[in-house]
């Protein structure tokens, strides 16, 4: 007997990070806090070893009026004031493409939406071979195929490697949906230069004349780069796009604004007429209607009153918290140079992922269990979250994890 669709995969989810989280969880208990290092959550942290929850958000939320919680939103893409407010914080005056935006719960709505709408079952989604683990399922979700570009060539984006698994994908299927997380990669925070996305761009173009291609530019920590507002300037780069190529901006509500659990976020789609991005959003204003509805309007009103009453606020809370991500990244970098420890070209974000192939890692992760150091396996490697935590617990983190990882081979 069996109650879902034949073709459904019924395996369940393997939470890698949950799993360790117990873990760590019971390990400070056994332990104590002070003498276990806890490498695993992927949000941002205080010093004193809280979720970090921007004063100005939430002070924000809770001086909104009770029906303006408990509202619907004004339509199915969401509020006018959100979607203004979003393409003039998200992209900051970086685009002079046509533009339309659809409110979704989340970076996983905006870019679940797009796989889902953009892709017939069978095709292949063009992926980073070191990702976010949901870009694989939602393909799984949508029975698509994916196929893996590789990330980096020495220290720089895998330029060849992306090239290739576009054309190669392009020989079977009239489209392309190709996924960049740029800025601050999850899980390597790798940020691309502009000349590697001028190229990016110039080889959409190339491809598009015989394929119609969609970007997902998947910009979860954009807010969390080092640079501040010019971590967008490369919106421009968009610009040069040809008639036949979208770009869809999946935009986070839930790292911008320490807001995980309120569940707000944009696709905000681009192109260079106005029929590409009002057919995306004719297509996905349904699936959104036919999915989730509409938004959480709370969340969506918090985002507007800030960008309109308390931006100043807002970017002030949130620079100590980028300084603070600046600094223990710092420290573990230079550590990590120190003990020779390799890990993968890092510029910002909340995750470094240390290199090396996924037999050692499988290893390596279980050994430093045993020495109470608790770490996330990603293909090709394992992800320390700096962003959860306090300098003390990052300092002598990495020679530790050098002298247990040369003792796998003593
Ligand atoms: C790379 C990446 N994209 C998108 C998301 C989506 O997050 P949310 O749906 O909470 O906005 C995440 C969350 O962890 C992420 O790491």
């Amino acid at each position: 007997m069996s109650f879902v669709k034949d073709s459904a995969n019924r395996k369940p989810i393997v939470d890698t990070v949950f799993v360790v989280v117990e873990q760590a969880k019971k390990a400070k208990e056994k332990y104590g806090v002070e003498n276990v290092r806890d490498a695993v959550i992927g949000s941002l942290y205080t010093e004193e070893g809280k979720l970090c929850a921007f004063d100005t958000v939430f002070s924000t939320l809770k001086s909104l009026d009770n029906t303006r919680l408990a509202k619907y939103a004004v339509s199915f893409t969401g509020n006018p004031d959100f979607q203004q407010d979003a393409i003039d914080w998200v992209l900051d005056g970086n685009s002079k493409l046509y533009k339309e935006v659809i409110a979704t719960p989340g970076g996983t709505g905006a870019v679940g939406m797009t796989i889902e709408n953009c892709l017939e079952p069978g095709q292949t989604l063009i992926i980073p071979e070191i990702a976010w683990g949901s870009y694989s399922l939602m393909a799984q979700m949508n029975s698509l195929n994916t196929k893996a570009y590789s990330l980096f060539e020495g220290d720089h984006f895998n330029m060849a490697s992306f090239k290739d698994t576009v054309r190669s994908v392009m020989e079977t299927q009239d489209r392309i949906v190709a996924i960049i997380n740029d800025p601050c990669q999850n899980p390597t925070g790798y940020t691309m230069s502009r000349e590697e996305w001028d190229e990016v761009v110039a080889f959409l173009n190339e491809c598009s004349k015989t394929h119609s291609i969609v970007l997902i530019n998947d910009i979860a920590y954009i807010d969390f780069a080092y640079n501040g507002s010019d971590a967008k300037k490369y919106f421009s780069c968009f610009d040069a796009i040809s008639d036949n190529v979208a770009v869809v901006v999946a935009f986070s509500i839930s790292k911008s604004l320490t807001s995980y659990g309120l569940r707000c976020g944009a696709a905000i789609l681009l192109g260079k007429t106005p029929e590409v991005v009002d057919e995306l959003k004719v297509v996905f204003e349904k699936s959104a209607r036919a999915t989730w509805s509409n938004v959480n309007n709370g969340a969506m009103e918090t985002f507007s009153t800030i960008m309109r009453e308390k931006k100043d606020d807002y970017l002030e809370e949130k620079q100590k918290y980028v300084d603070l991500l600046n600094e223990r990244s710092a420290l573990f970098i230079k550590q990590a140079d120190e003990a020779g420890l390799a890990y993968y070209p890092y510029k910002e974000g909340f995750f470094v992922t240390l290199s090396m192939d996924n037999e050692t890692r499988d290893k390596l992760h279980t050994a430093l269990i045993e020495k109470q150091i608790y770490t996330v396996k990603v293909n090709k490697g394992i992800r320390i979250a700096i962003c959860s935590m306090p300098l003390k617990a990052i300092d002598g983190l990495a020679a530790q994890i050098k002298s247990v990882k040369d003792s796998l081979n003593a």
